[in-house]
């Protein structure tokens, strides 16, 4: 399992934008044309770009081989390659992606402020109770390790939040996250990536892969990266 995050730490300039925009598929460049603000255009672009970093250098793709499409409820699947199984988030200024050989699902969240409105939608009323127990800072810890984690196995179902996350309820124990859907166990595995300052980060998959590799890039090194892996690679999508 190769998982794969890049800080937007400063803006993409407009010619670099264009360049890796050469590397995505006619359609997708059409849905990133779309965004009104450029932040939401580079999340997207990157996030695409993170996956085929990933395919290109782990799993021997080319980079005009990679075309997504989307099942029911919006998740990106290869749809030439049914075991090839991958994810992305998007939260503030970072993207990250994560390709394995088992569905997978990835949710990144700045922590903040909880706000009222979202306990219900996303705790059971035993969590809600755990959750009022709490402080505030602890509060907003347990909040966004849960919603995470719920979100990351809603995101391997591919159902996204159509699934109810207040019928979903995460415990632990000796430090192993177990996931029960309206009261019966689910086969999941879980794990809190605890990486990036501020931010929480969870991983669902359905099979446990000991072997994880992870790597942290920021914006410019990552599209150096991207550059020297993706020109060696063919880009079907140049100049379309
Ligand atoms: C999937 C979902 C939980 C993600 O929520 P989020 O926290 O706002 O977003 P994240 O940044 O974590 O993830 C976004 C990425 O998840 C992926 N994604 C989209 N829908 C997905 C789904 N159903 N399952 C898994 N991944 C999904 C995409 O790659 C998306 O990024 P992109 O649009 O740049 O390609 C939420 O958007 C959802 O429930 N969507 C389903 C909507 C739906 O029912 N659509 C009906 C048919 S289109």
């Amino acid at each position: 399992m190769h998982i794969c995050c890049v800080h937007i730490d400063q803006t993409l300039d407009e010619t670099a934008f264009q360049e890796m925009m050469q590397y995505v598929t006619p359609e997708k460049r059409a849905r990133i044309q779309r965004f009104r603000k450029p932040i939401d255009a580079t999340r997207s672009l990157l996030g695409d770009l993170i996956i085929r970093f990933i395919l290109c250098r782990h799993y021997g793709f080319h980079n005009h081989e990679i075309h997504y499409e989307h099942q029911e409820f919006g998740k990106p699947y290869l749809p030439e390659h049914p075991d090839v199984h991958f994810n992305i988030s998007h939260s503030g200024d970072w993207v990250v992606g994560v390709v394995s050989t088992h569905p997978v699902g990835i949710d990144i969240e700045k922590i903040t402020e909880v706000k009222e409105n979202l306990t219900s939608l996303a705790l059971t009323t035993e969590e809600h109770q755990q959750f009022q127990k709490l402080n505030e800072t602890e509060r907003n810890l347990f909040f966004f390790e849960l919603w995470t984690l719920k979100e990351s196995y809603v995101k391997a179902t591919g159902k996204g939040l159509s699934e109810g996350l207040n019928t979903l309820q995460i415990s632990r124990d000796n430090g192993k996250i177990h996931i029960e859907k309206k009261g019966k166990p689910v086969p999941a595995y879980f794990k809190m990536l605890e990486c990036i300052e501020g931010h929480q980060l969870s991983l669902c998959s359905f099979s446990e892969h000991p072997e994880k590799d992870m790597r942290s890039f920021l914006l410019n090194e990552f599209i150096e990266k991207v550059k020297s892996l993706l020109r060696m690679s063919k880009t079907l999508y140049e100049g379309k």
